[in-house]
């Protein structure tokens, strides 16, 4: 075996998502807790303690106490060494959030126990469906009341359309909060509310229907956790690895993540029920990741990291190999061989500069402008591109135009350039020229960066004015005469700068209309371009 593959097979790489509040930072320092990669839990992100160093282009961000960047964290633990995708928390992400989980080989959604499956989460969970990774559910915040166990699965099975099979089971919940059952082992961790730093919780063995279980957490909920086990038994999916492979059914476990209970049940199952990095799908065939060629995919650009050099970063996944920070790369799409700058492993505020990688890592490297996203590195001698990343349904739309004319110029610069990081979509009316630009996002906050970077960074002034449409949807069919549609009144026809044709719906209902109305017209949410 090639020295290099015990390190490969060693790598989990995951993200983390969740809707606003529901806990995910919370759960990410705990985990890194486990891992020692912080002596104190709380300074991951450090909310309230306006740690936004890093990004000082995002005053926005540091003015709303939010973290409008992802960042990667690794950690090791036990013999693994794990990568946590951190995607923004915040009601306003943008479309980079989607692209990390394109990154990440599993995905780990935690949602809140008194309110169930939020907007945001249906959201990423979809592009997690569309690449069959597997996902894990991680229900939190059991030490406060939450809604019926049973109704919270149900939920996530008929909204999300994913199975579920839960490997512990809560008793009780809030002031009434106990433990949780584990249903392989048959065993209950008894709740203790643990304290930032502490680690241990105990586990009892303990046997449905055993008295002793009365004194430990009371004949009512003794009798409750019996009927509701042989209820679990009889109703939902049995553990089922390659279903969990394909994202078909969702391990789920229940915990306090503040409390730090429950997390570390959770990380041992999940290694376990993980894997290594897996072949990547290139246009030569799979590659596999235990080779000894590096590669790699850019799948976010991120400028202006640092305000006094202007600089940007790309963020790539490495797929195959090892990374050495000596040897020379090839980059497909530019084709050329070049020496990565400056890679850097970014951990909340801090960067580190790296030596080596391997597949599974993320690395961000300096950006003197020639790469984009979706771009494949190899090695030398070798040509091959993995698959594109998709572009995503922008849900917002503003048409923008430069205050002062005069500086056209700067301002289709500045916005083309924006777009190129993937930050914004730019779009023109189908039939005119570039007068009349219409920008798409994914998060309204967006739209504020827009305006504070041409400000900031082009000397570009803009107004902005809002569209009312919320539904994108590119037009697939290439023979279809796009101007002679039959659309509905809130159908708007535009096309994107590579002159490839799209609509906008205000109202969800007009997509099938419009699809009824002409034969033959495919359209699709996900624009491969
Ligand atoms: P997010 O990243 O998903 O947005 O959520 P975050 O971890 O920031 O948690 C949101 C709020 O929920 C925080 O409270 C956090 O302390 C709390 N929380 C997280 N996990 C649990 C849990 O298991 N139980 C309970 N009871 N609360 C939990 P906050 O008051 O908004 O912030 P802070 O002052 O605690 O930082």
């Amino acid at each position: 075996m090639i020295n290099h593959a015990k390190e490969i097979k060693k790598r989990r790489t995951f993200a983390i998502i969740s809707h606003p509040d529901a806990g995910k930072t919370t759960l990410t320092e705990k985990l890194l807790l486990y891992g020692g990669a912080i002596n104190l839990a709380g300074s991951v992100k450090g909310k309230k303690t306006a740690k936004h160093a890093v990004s000082d282009w995002m005053e926005i961000e540091k003015e709303r106490g939010i973290s409008v960047t992802s960042s990667v964290m690794q950690f090791n633990y036990g013999d693994y060494c794990i990568n946590i995708l951190d995607t923004p928390g915040h009601q306003d992400f943008s479309e980079d959030t989607y692209r990390t989980l394109m990154a990440a080989d599993s995905a780990v959604m935690v949602i809140d126990a008194s309110k169930g499956v939020e907007n945001q989460t249906k959201k990423l969970f979809k592009v997690c469906v569309m690449r069959n990774i597997p996902i894990f559910t991680f229900i939190n915040k059991m030490d406060r009341e939450a809604r019926d166990t049973f109704e919270l699965l149900d939920e996530i099975e008929t909204v999300l359309g994913i199975k579920t099979c839960p490997v512990n089971w809560p008793i009780g919940s809030g002031k009434e909060f106990k433990g949780v059952y584990d249903r392989s082992t048959q065993t209950i961790s008894k709740f203790i509310a643990a304290n930032n730093g502490m680690k241990e919780v105990e586990t009892v063995e303990a046997t449905i229907g055993d008295s002793s279980l009365d004194d430990l957490i009371g004949k009512d909920r003794h009798d409750i956790l019996s009927e509701e086990i042989e209820l679990l038994d009889g109703a939902s999916a049995e553990f089922d690895q390659e279903l969990v492979n394909k994202g078909e059914l969702s391990p789920v476990f229940f915990g306090s993540a503040l409390t730090n209970f429950g997390v570390e049940t959770f990380l041992k199952h999940f290694l376990s029920m993980t894997s290594s990095p897996l072949p990547r799908h290139s246009n030569l065939g799979e590659v596999d990741p235990l080779t000894n060629d590096f590669s790699a995919f850019v799948f976010k650009i991120q400028a202006n990291m640092n305000k006094a050099h202007r600089d940007r970063i790309a963020f790539m996944r490495i797929c195959s190999g090892k990374f050495d920070a000596d040897e020379e790369v090839y980059h497909v799409q530019g084709g050329k061989k070049l020496r990565l700058s400056q890679p850097q492993q970014l951990m909340a505020q801090e960067r580190k500069i790296l030596e080596e990688a391997y597949a599974g890592d993320i690395i961000g490297v300096f950006d003197p402008g020639i790469f984009s996203i979706g771009d494949t590195l190899c090695m030398p001698g070798q040509k091959y591109e993995y698959e594109g990343i998709p572009t995503f349904a922008p849900e917002h739309f503003a048409k923008i135009r430069q205050v002062d004319t005069m500086k056209r110029k700067q301002f289709i610069k500045g916005i083309t350039q924006i777009a190129q990081e993937g930050a914004i979509q730019i779009f023109q009316e189908f039939n005119t020229g570039m007068e009349e630009i219409i920008v798409g996002v994914v998060g309204v906050l967006q739209f504020d960066v827009l305006k504070f970077r041409l400000e900031s960074e082009y000397g570009v002034e803009i107004r902005m004015e809002q569209l009312p449409y919320e539904y994108i949807r590119w037009v697939e069919s290439k023979d279809i005469d796009v101007s002679s549609l039959s659309v509905t009144s809130d159908t708007k026809r535009i096309k994107n700068m590579k002159g490839n044709a799209l609509l906008l719906f205000v109202h969800a209902w007009s997509i099938n209309t419009v699809l009824d109305r002409n034969k033959g017209l495919v359209l699709s949410e996900f624009g491969h371009e």
